[in-house]
């Protein structure tokens, strides 16, 4: 690895992995994806998460197995639905059970990064009108209040995962587009906003270092389009920046890159390289990603997602060690980048079906037994020689 030996990331720089509560955890009955996925809210999905990888029981494992590799930071989410799973009645045994979880990150290794939510909600808040009713907001600030006192000798707090996505998405019978992605819901955009901004005065005022993180897509204008790419783009990317621009970080989610022709975003060319998502394959989108929040947020950036669906884990590898070519030159260029928190710690559910795999760590359908993948060794040592190379401990 002598590449790293010229590593350019600071000493404190944060190497991680990412996941999130229902794509992992298992069983997370009380929220609004468990509802879809059994048909009691539309629309259907391919398979439902069930128990998932386990991780709800078995995260001191996986927690471990990251530490062990050489990573530092630990991503996860808690699960608004098992806190509240009935408006107003917070569950002090789901509280202090995401306490332990934190406890047991730091105790450890790893440094905890707690997001507050990652797309799903409780059934209750989504059937009495989720994000398009004013309420959403009050209910959200509820939940925060209720979840601070967990989050003691936290640092990073991200309030909301991707409220662009959830902005598109907060319909689950909405239809999207057959290329590209539909422009946010203007009134679901307002009470994320409203609901981010105020979650962040309430996280600062405990000392915690609050933003959110925005699902960056890369827009690539071709000659003539960039008028075109740039009225695309600020819906649905670069005022989520811009909302952050108050915040204590800002977080890059880059997985590949978006063509915008005249007339909008293009398909993905037949002779391009393509992942199990059908996204082409297209590592620098990290760079693009972090260039564009560097543009509009103009605050420090953490990667807080970055990987690649693959069944082969060395195209993994190759991928990621491609991602982080991009990203070092961003640092050389003077950006103020804190962290990369690869997608994904584990296999998981994604949004519907457990085909495709962005982990570096599999685990077994009957046992949940983990297997570490070569990816692992890989991202973790690259953690080591860059800490090494930086004057710290490795
Ligand atoms: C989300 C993850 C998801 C990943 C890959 C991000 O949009 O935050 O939950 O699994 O991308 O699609």
């Amino acid at each position: 690895m002598s590449r790293a030996y010229h590593s350019p990331y600071p000493r404190d720089f944060m190497w991680g992995a990412a996941t999130a509560a229902h794509q992992i955890e298992g069983n997370n009955t009380a929220s609004d994806w468990w509802a879809r996925e059994h048909g009691r809210i539309p629309n259907a999905v391919a398979e439902p998460s069930l128990d998932a990888a386990n991780s709800y029981h078995l995260y001191p494992l996986d927690m471990m197995l990251l530490a062990n590799a050489g990573l530092d930071t630990y991503r996860f989410s808690i699960e608004w639905a098992r806190i509240e799973p009935e408006e107003g009645y917070f569950s002090k045994v789901q509280l202090d059970h995401y306490r332990r979880m934190i406890d047991v990150c730091q105790e450890t290794g790893l440094r905890p990064f707690v997001t507050l939510h990652h797309f799903t909600n409780p059934l209750w808040f989504t059937q009495s009108g989720g994000w398009f009713v004013p309420r959403s907001v009050d209910r959200f600030i509820k939940y925060v209040e209720a979840v601070l006192p967990i989050l003691r000798q936290v640092d990073y707090v991200c309030t909301i995962n991707e409220p662009n996505m959830v902005g598109m998405w907060a319909d689950f019978a909405r239809v999207g587009p057959d290329i590209g992605l539909p422009e946010p819901d203007p009134i679901v955009v307002e009470h994320l906003t409203a609901a981010h901004k105020e979650a962040v005065n309430r996280l600062r005022a405990v000392g915690l270092k609050a933003g959110w993180a925005v699902a960056t897509q890369a827009y690539q204008a071709l000659s003539g389009a960039e008028m075109t790419a740039a009225q695309y783009g600020y819906p649905r990317e670069d005022y989520f920046l811009e909302m952050a621009r108050e915040d204590d970080w800002v977080g890059v989610q880059a997985y590949t890159r978006t063509v915008i022709g005249n007339e909008g975003p293009l398909p993905v060319s037949s002779s391009a390289r393509t992942t199990q998502m059908g996204w082409e394959f297209y590592p620098e989108a990290v760079a693009d990603g972090v260039r564009n929040a560097w543009r509009h947020a103009r605050v420090p950036i953490i990667v807080t997602e970055n990987g690649i669906a693959t069944a082969n884990d060395q195209e993994r590898i190759e991928y990621t060690a491609g991602a982080l070519d991009s990203l070092a030159s961003c640092l050389l260029e003077g950006i103020d980048v804190r962290g990369y928190l690869h997608w994904s710690a584990l296999d998981n559910y994604e949004w519907g079906s457990y085909v495709p795999t962005f982990g570096l760590i599999s685990w077994d359908k009957e046992t949940f037994e983990r297997s570490p993948k070569p990816s692992l060794a890989w991202l973790g040592e690259h953690a080591v020689q860059s800490r090494r190379a930086a004057g710290g401990a490795g």
